[in-house]
């Protein structure tokens, strides 16, 4: 099969391009960017070298000849481009946030004006964990945020406790500087990152009506308060989910290693950390319960950029082409 990524220059695309790569069923991979076109594709992400001597290419509309298109692009663009594809046939994974969230007044109040509303009921919410039967049928999927990946599949077990437990849950979360793309700003140069933890967007973040929006299918009025903190590290996003409940009843890592059972990218630990995940397509989730407390405490640990994104849209291609859900997608996390 042939696949394209639109905007391979950017670290989502290049993350993409390391995994299509390997890919059994992928005879041919391109890539397009705007500032790169005509450039070796190794000249940007230079660990493609010699692994890869494709080019950038403009996107051009009338010349896509693919099965399957990536949007690797910033909110807002990706819906100039996925109304088209999808009318021609071809399946689409979209990494932006353009069609994560099917209510188009939530979404606009977040990003920006809708210009394809009428696609949010078709595009499936590209969870596998979650919604696979769905993502087999469909011909857009909306590839989860980052943060969303790493707090829903921490919170979606607990759907079992929903009558019971305090559904206002607080996620605080930490991740790594990749996930704020390639390009640079005043805020992720190195003076500011480097031995710094620094809360940004602690209340209103993008990604909460996200959280919010895709776990109350589960769990109807679910309320998630959720502050994130840049770390200074590339990679990895560490989720530490709180909730209130009396679960004395029942042993809560069973319940979620029942929860995940079979599932090849979910792993119960004892403690999450983003070190045992880092380049792979895990999410790790280990459960804690204070007794006297009553509080559940859910740590899930991703890499941003696989699990919580080129990764997961890989697994995604799998399952909207028929192929088996892991192809190319068996690297193991490194160690140390
Ligand atoms: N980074 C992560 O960990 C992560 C995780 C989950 C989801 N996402 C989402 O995935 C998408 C891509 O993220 P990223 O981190 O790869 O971003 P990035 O590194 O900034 O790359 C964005 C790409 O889009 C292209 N681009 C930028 N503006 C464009 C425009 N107006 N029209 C067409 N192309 C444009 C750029 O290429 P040229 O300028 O060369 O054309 C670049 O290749 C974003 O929506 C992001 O929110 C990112």
């Amino acid at each position: 099969m042939k696949a394209l990524v639109v905007g391979g220059s950017g670290y989502t695309g290049g993350e993409l391009l390391r995994l299509l790569l390997n890919h059994p069923k992928v005879s041919e991979v391109g890539a397009t960017s705007r500032k790169h076109s005509g450039r070796y594709v190794w000249e940007v992400h230079q660990n493609l070298r010699g692994a890869y001597d494709g080019k950038f290419s403009e996107y051009k509309e009338g010349k896509v000849d693919a099965d399957v298109v990536f949007l690797a692009l910033p909110h807002g663009q990706s819906m100039e481009h996925a109304p088209r594809l999808v009318e021609k046939g071809v399946k689409v994974v979209d990494l932006s946030a353009d069609y994560r969230i099917g209510d188009v007044e939530l979404f606009e109040k977040s990003y920006v004006k809708h210009k394809s509303p009428e696609l949010l009921e078709r595009a499936v919410y590209g969870l596998p964990e979650l919604f696979r039967d769905d993502i087999r049928k469909a011909d857009l999927v909306a590839n989860p945020g980052c943060y969303p990946t790493a707090a829903i599949l921490s919170i979606a077990p607990l759907q079992k406790f929903k009558d019971s437990m305090d559904l206002r849950v607080i996620v605080d979360s930490k991740s790594g500087t990749s996930g704020a793309g390639a390009t640079p700003t005043e805020s992720l140069h190195h003076c500011e990152v480097a031995g710094n933890l620094k809360p940004y967007k602690v209340t209103g973040h993008r990604h909460q009506p996200e959280m919010e929006h895709i776990l109350r299918r589960m769990m109807p009025g679910l309320s998630v308060s959720f502050t994130p903190t840049l770390m200074p590290v590339v990679r990895g996003i560490l989720s530490n989910t709180h909730v209130f409940c009396d679960f004395d009843v029942v042993d809560l890592a069973e319940h979620f290693g029942d929860f995940y059972k079979g599932e090849r990218f979910i792993r119960i630990v004892e403690t999450a950390t983003t070190k045992n995940v880092l380049c792979s397509n895990y999410c790790d989730i280990s459960v804690h319960y204070d007794n006297e407390k009553d509080r559940g405490l859910f740590i899930s640990a991703i890499d941003n950029l696989v699990k919580g994104a080129a990764g997961q849209a890989v697994q995604n291609m799998n399952l909207v082409m028929g192929y088996q859900e892991d192809e190319g997608l068996a690297e193991l996390p490194y160690h140390p």
